[in-house]
């Protein structure tokens, strides 16, 4: 997925539902920096990659982007139906 969003450099990533932070892995993978990723959860508990990004825990999505100033230029998240 990561792969089909062809990073580049410039980009800043938003993982709106950052969860254990596997797609933070592997954008760190791909050679982003943790600068340019930001990470948002509802739930508080903290993964293993909140450290190497900017993590927002404990925020609803839909309120955060309602209120944000940040924008981004690749959004990656898992859709649950
Ligand atoms: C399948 S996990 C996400 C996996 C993650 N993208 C990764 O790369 O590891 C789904 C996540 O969505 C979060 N979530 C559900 N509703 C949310 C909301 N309204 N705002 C923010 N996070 C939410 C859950 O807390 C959970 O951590």
């Amino acid at each position: 997925m990561i792969q089909a969003l062809e990073p580049t450099p410039l980009d800043y990533w938003l993982d709106p539902c950052i969860g254990p932070g596997a797609f933070v892995a592997r954008l760190r993978e791909k050679g982003v920096s943790g600068d340019r990723i930001v990470g948002v959860d509802i739930d508080p508990t903290t993964g293993d990659e909140d450290p190497i990004c900017d993590t927002i825990r404990g925020v609803d999505f839909f309120q955060w982007c309602r209120e944000t100033k940040q924008r981004f230029t690749k959004i990656v998240a898992t859709l649950h139906m």
